[in-house]
């Protein structure tokens, strides 16, 4: 199907959204803080990386409690950032690039300075009276349930003038919208609207899980646990009631009638990493009426354990409806060269791996700003934290703000060429080093490196949109076949930084595509995969249909 432009209005499916943190891509007037001219200096950068789209996170005018999580003003630019100007000329450079643009939608809260939730807090009578989710306490004066918020503490705040609480989910300053009350979904599809108008090609949609809660209000059981009390006590709640409520799958597809309206714009969700999360990302993106895709911060969570990493391909091969989005570096969780090193040792070749792994698997696929030049978590000391969730658990979990330092662009300038000014936050001195100049020249670089493996994949069908079939292989060893039309690719992966040499015999053919960038190497029936090393190799079975993979390892 083509879409008003002409152009495929499936572009979404198997394609790469490269991942914008305004706040730290690039200060061009030296306030310290990363704005929209930056990015639009930076897009031929993006566009180079051969990426399909970006995401840009929240630009809106914001108290910036939670960087911008927390809209005051749906239709406005923050000051910060720059200005609507900038926002339209942003989105005219990147389609003149070749690049989609996603923005974030914010459904289920916003700031306590929108005008919406002032008047909302006022009084019990009005227009915006019931914009929020408000309650009577219980008889004890406590808050009317025991819900928890995210960030820390009762999920509840207290009103003085309505004598009620508000609900939020997040921060006290992140009231949660009522989408149960017609008018705010009115309103919130009319800025949807504004955006789509403006030329935006689609929106990640934020924290789809918490839109709608149980009408009652009822208690959330306990959560099994092992006995010890975790560091954050959302975790001892089975959030049955508080969030994850179907009502939400209504409100998706009436923001999907929308944007078919305009030639089919992409809608990508967020989901919860709360149990179940694959099959949300299916029910959200099932059929063709909801959202185009979604993707869940489950798999960042958590470890990179062969167990783990098999069971979750078996849950993605085993997808029958939906599409999925996948992240494993994004501006909510530490950076994944990080969080899946072996005790956090920071090692290119495991940074490749990463990458490798990432755009073979089946679905499209998001890139965090940085994580193409392989860079680790930036460590920082209590007082450079901003973000508030680290503040409040510090040091037993340390926020977000390690994933969200500025991007390094030259590796000599001062604060690496992201500002003339003190930043936000501070660059890593071992960022500097990575920095995108420091790299681009080098061809054995993992920049050079993601280059290459883009641009291959963008040629390869068969990983764009072809199904996987995932091998039974032994640890530590991962590999899968991805299938469309006459185009097989074997994917193999070594896990372990030692070497592992297996058999390739069963196969007619098995042609490495060294385009790829990849590592190993193929020498007769053998396949020889350095420590992190992987394979992508054209293969043609020794049967017609060969349902088991031909390789083989000791
Ligand atoms: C965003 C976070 C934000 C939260 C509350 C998330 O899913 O990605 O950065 O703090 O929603 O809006």
């Amino acid at each position: 199907m083509l879409d008003s432009a002409g152009l495929n209005n499936q572009w979404w499916r198997g394609a790469v959204v490269y991942q914008i943190y305004p706040r730290s891509f690039c200060d061009t007037n030296d306030d310290g803080i990363g704005d929209l001219p930056g990015v639009i200096a930076r897009l031929p950068y993006v566009a180079s990386l051969d990426v399909d789209a970006i995401w840009l996170c929240p630009v809106f005018t914001s108290p910036q409690r939670d960087f911008g999580y927390d809209v005051a003003d749906h239709h406005a630019i923050d000051p910060i950032f720059g200005t609507l100007e900038d926002f339209d000329r942003l989105i005219t450079q990147a389609h003149r690039l070749g690049l989609r643009v996603l923005i974030d939608q914010v459904w289920a809260h916003t700031s306590d300075r929108h005008a919406w939730f002032q008047a909302s807090r006022r009084s019990r009578e009005g227009d915006r009276a019931d914009w929020y989710v408000w309650a009577d306490p219980a008889e004890d004066g406590t808050p009317p349930n025991n819900w928890l918020s995210v960030f820390g503490g009762s999920a509840w705040s207290w009103e003085p003038r309505r004598r009620q609480y508000y609900l939020h989910h997040f921060l006290s300053h992140q009231p949660t919208l009522n989408l149960r009350h017609e008018p705010v979904v009115q309103q919130l599809l009319d800025t949807a609207r504004f955006w789509l108008d403006r030329g935006v090609d689609g929106f990640r949609l934020d924290a789809l899980d918490f839109f709608l809660h149980d009408a009652q209000l009822r208690r959330n059981p306990p959560a099994p646990h092992n006995g010890t009390v975790p560091v954050k006590l959302f975790s001892l709640q089975h959030h049955l009631h508080d969030m994850l409520h179907p009502d939400a799958l209504p409100l998706l597809e009436r923001l999907r009638s929308l944007s078919d309206s305009y030639g089919g714009a992409c809608l990508l969700g967020e989901v919860s990493s709360q149990p179940g999360a694959f099959e949300r990302v299916q029910t959200y993106a099932a059929g063709t009426n909801r959202l185009h895709m979604a993707y869940t911060l489950r798999p960042l969570r958590e470890g990179l354990d062969w167990h783990r990493l098999r069971n979750l391909l078996a849950e993605v091969s085993a997808m029958q409806d939906g599409w999925a989005c996948w992240s494993f570096s994004n501006h909510d969780v530490e950076r994944v060269a990080t969080r899946w090193a072996a005790e956090g040792r920071h090692d290119p070749n495991f940074a490749r791996l990463l990458l490798a792994l990432l755009l073979s698997l089946r679905g499209s696929v998001i890139m965090y700003q940085g994580e193409e030049l392989g860079l680790p978590e930036a460590e920082l000391a209590e007082h450079e934290l901003r973000d508030p969730f680290g503040i409040t658990y510090w040091p037993e979990f340390r926020g977000r703000d390690g994933s969200r330092t500025p991007m390094p662009w030259h590796s000599e300038a001062v604060h690496a060429g992201f500002t003339g000014a003190e930043p936000w936050l501070p660059v890593p001195q071992a960022h500097a080093a990575l920095a995108v100049d420091a790299q681009a020249g080098d061809p054995e670089s993992v920049l050079s490196f993601s280059r290459r493996l883009l641009a291959w994949r963008r040629q390869e069908p068969a990983l764009r949109q072809g199904d996987l079939h995932l091998l039974d292989l032994p640890k530590p060893l991962i590999g899968f076949e991805r299938i469309r039309d006459h185009s097989r690719v074997l994917a193999l992966f070594n896990l372990s930084d030692q070497p592992v040499v297996g058999s390739v015999a069963d196969y007619a053919t098995v042609c490495p595509l060294e385009e790829s960038g990849c590592t190993a190497t193929v020498e007769g029936d053998d396949v020889y995969l350095p420590g992190h090393g992987f394979l992508f190799a054209a293969v043609v079975p020794a049967q017609e249909w060969q349902e088991e993979a031909a390789v083989a390892f000791a």
